[in-house]
């Protein structure tokens, strides 16, 4: 059976992070995989995450099965946050929530229902996410590319992605980031979201809005804005939320699939087709993050705690962000960054090519993902000198 199996290429992103934790050289900076990352290059587990992990083992009775949507609790706490808690989208029960693997696993369920549905395929501006093609491919779509973001120009170039777009019809589906790009940290303003909204209306097709972010752009309020206002105006909407980043859940895989339909018949039987994909794929999620974030947010004081220290976070990665662009400052580069303090989330691009990227690496110990994408969360006052002095020798070949 496997005689002819070859051996396939390492991963873009996973198979960069085995490379960084081998390397063992001091200088060495790990830009790569997108991990929140301390001063010291830890990853803490969160306090309400640990705090609700305790009261969990205390309380818990049995390892018998979850429910197919997932833990108890999670899906209407996970829709309470990311529409609000007096949302008409929640009070109608119009909207739907599926614990997923992670917010991998809810992008596979959420291309298998396109594919279900008989999507004529996605469109993705790009670049995207690494693993967006992969995932939707897998799951039977057919992807295109469209124009997202000018690496030249280091910014979003909004007409030929709205061009695109509204070439779109009621059997597409447009895939969108909620706040925070990957890879590039550029987000769409308000203003633009409007627009975008105002061309599917028009031409019918389905966004979809995959959200691994939430809290790393604003706050969370102001980050929902795309997923609360598209599913507003909108008759149709699928989400899908990962727990990995805002809730530090990494290896526990958390995510939800989010549907926003017409009516509560429509949302329930868009959830049974999403059910019995997952039974045909992994049955059902795994309970212990699912279980994690129910009990952080039906607790006041542990949602408190949690907030807080999101929001920490994000203002750790946008602190690093200013260190970045004024070190490239002193180090002769001039405004050549300075892009980067305006974009949102762990993420941005540098101008650099996969050469580039390739010298970094092999010469530099500098841990770049694909053709320039830096994890901002790896940026520190002691490496940061030696990075924007790499990075100038580079840029100024
Ligand atoms: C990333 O983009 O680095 C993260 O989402 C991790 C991953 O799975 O690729």
């Amino acid at each position: 059976m496997f005689v002819k199996t070859d051996l396939l290429p390492p991963d873009a992103i996973l198979g960069l992070t085995k490379l960084a934790a081998a390397d063992q050289r001091a200088e060495k900076v790990d830009l790569g995989v997108g991990v929140y990352k301390t001063v010291d290059g830890a990853t803490p587990i969160m306090r309400a995450v640990d705090l609700a992990e305790q009261a969990l083992i205390k309380q818990e009775k049995t390892k018998a099965y979850t429910p197919a949507d997932g833990a108890p609790g999670f899906g209407e706490a996970i829709l309470e946050l990311v529409f609000g808690a007096d949302s008409e989208q929640v009070s109608s029960g119009r909207t739907i929530a599926v614990q997923s693997p992670g917010g991998c696993g809810a992008l596979r369920l959420a291309g298998e229902v396109l594919t279900r549905n008989d999507a004529a395929g996605i469109s993705a501006g790009a670049p995207t996410w690494a693993n967006h093609k992969p995932l939707l491919t897998a799951a039977g779509l057919e992807v295109h590319m469209i124009p997202y973001y000018d690496t030249k120009a280091s910014a979003i170039d909004f007409d030929a992605f709205i061009a695109s777009i509204k070439k779109l019809g009621p059997a597409d589906a447009l895939l969108l980031h909620g706040a925070c790009h990957n890879p590039t940290g550029a987000d769409l303003s308000h203003a633009q979201i409007d627009t975008v909204i105002d061309v599917a209306a028009e031409r019918g097709f389905l966004p979809l809005i995959d959200t691994a972010y939430h809290g790393f752009a604003t706050d969370l309020e102001t980050d929902a804005y795309i997923i609360r206002e598209m599913t507003r105006r909108l008759p149709e909407v699928l989400i899908t939320y990962s727990c990995s980043k805002n809730f530090g859940l990494y290896r526990e895989r958390t995510g939800a699939i989010i549907f926003a339909g017409r009516n509560p018949d429509q949302a329930a039987a868009v959830k049974s087709h999403i059910i019995n994909i997952a039974r045909a794929s992994y049955s059902m999620p795994p309970a212990h993050g699912g279980a994690i974030v129910s009990e952080i947010l039906h607790s006041p004081e542990l949602t408190q705690s949690w907030r807080d220290e999101l929001a920490a976070m994000n203002l750790a990665v946008r602190n690093n962000r200013k260190l970045l662009v004024d070190a490239a400052r002193e180090a002769g580069l001039g405004n050549q960054l300075s892009y980067i303090t305006e974009q949102n989330g762990m993420f941005s691009l540098l101008p650099l090519t996969l050469d580039d990227v390739k010298v970094l690496r092999e010469e530099f110990a500098i841990y770049i993902v694909g053709a320039g994408r830096i994890n901002l969360c790896g940026v520190n006052a002691s490496n940061v000198g030696y990075l924007v002095q790499s990075l100038s020798t580079i840029l100024n070949r």
